[in-house]
């Protein structure tokens, strides 16, 4: 069976993935900040093997890309992100918003290259968000969305240098969830959101690489 990793996988969507690619009998590598205490994650049946990282954590990412130097990584989610202020930002989140949703889902998925590479599948897929989508929009900034616009912007430079490997990566908006992120008003199950993600993962090819998708597969502008 194929192996899935996925990045950011305590609560919500990517809870979901581990529950979903677990169930359907694959191999599946999850990373939590809590490994001592997973909660659901924990209780998930299948083969999941718990790894500790925070994604600001450059040693976190160096010890993760060692463990996993060994294995082949067909499906290399990066979920993790954060919305941490809906009004004005401190200087603190600003960076904590920027390391988290920006920075750190192109470093961690550079560090786990070579096993993505090594796979048969070889897909990556970066959660990023609609929110994202024509930013930065200087006369109505907004943390979270410049956020996602950078992680595009980063996502589109290094893209080509992935894909040369072999690898085929999309930035995918999940929908509308209904997470801690967001709430009981959202209007899809984190089951539905990645029930889609993963038909359309399963069905990627690699002319699909450099591509913003909705789950539905529905390209989203930039
Ligand atoms: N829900 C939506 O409607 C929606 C829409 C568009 C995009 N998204 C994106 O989808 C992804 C998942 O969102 P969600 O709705 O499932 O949110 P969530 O329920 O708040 O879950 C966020 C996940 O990210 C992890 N995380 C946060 N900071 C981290 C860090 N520093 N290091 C490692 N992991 C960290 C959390 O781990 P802890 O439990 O340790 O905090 C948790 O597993 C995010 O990238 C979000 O921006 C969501």
């Amino acid at each position: 069976m194929p192996t899935a990793a996925i990045i950011g996988a305590s609560r919500g969507i990517g809870l979901e993935f581990v529950r979903q690619y677990a169930g359907d009998g694959w191999r599946v590598h999850a990373t939590t900040r809590t490994p001592d205490v997973p909660g659901e994650l924990g209780e998930l049946k299948g083969d999941v093997r718990l790894h500790h990282l925070d994604v600001r954590n450059d040693t976190h990412i160096a010890r993760l890309a060692d463990e996993l130097s060994k294995t082949a990584i067909d499906v290399l989610v990066h979920n993790a992100g954060v919305l941490n202020s809906r009004g004005r930002a401190s200087p603190e989140e600003v960076a904590d918003t920027m390391r988290i949703n920006a920075e750190a889902p192109i470093v961690t998925v550079s560090a786990l290259l070579d096993s993505v590479a090594a796979s048969e599948q070889k897909k990556v897929a970066i959660i990023s968000s609609i929110q994202g989508s024509g930013r930065p929009r200087p006369q109505s900034p907004d943390l979270y969305g410049d956020s996602k616009g950078e992680l595009n912007r980063r996502f589109r430079d290094i893209e080509p240098e992935w894909r040369a490997r072999g690898i085929t990566a999309v930035a995918l908006h999940p929908g509308y969830v209904r997470t801690d992120m967001t709430g009981p008003h959202a209007s899809i199950s984190p089951e539905e959101s990645v029930t889609g993600i993963r038909a359309l993962l399963d069905n990627l090819a690699p002319a699909d690489s450099g591509s913003f998708l909705d789950y539905r597969g529905k390209e989203v502008a930039w």
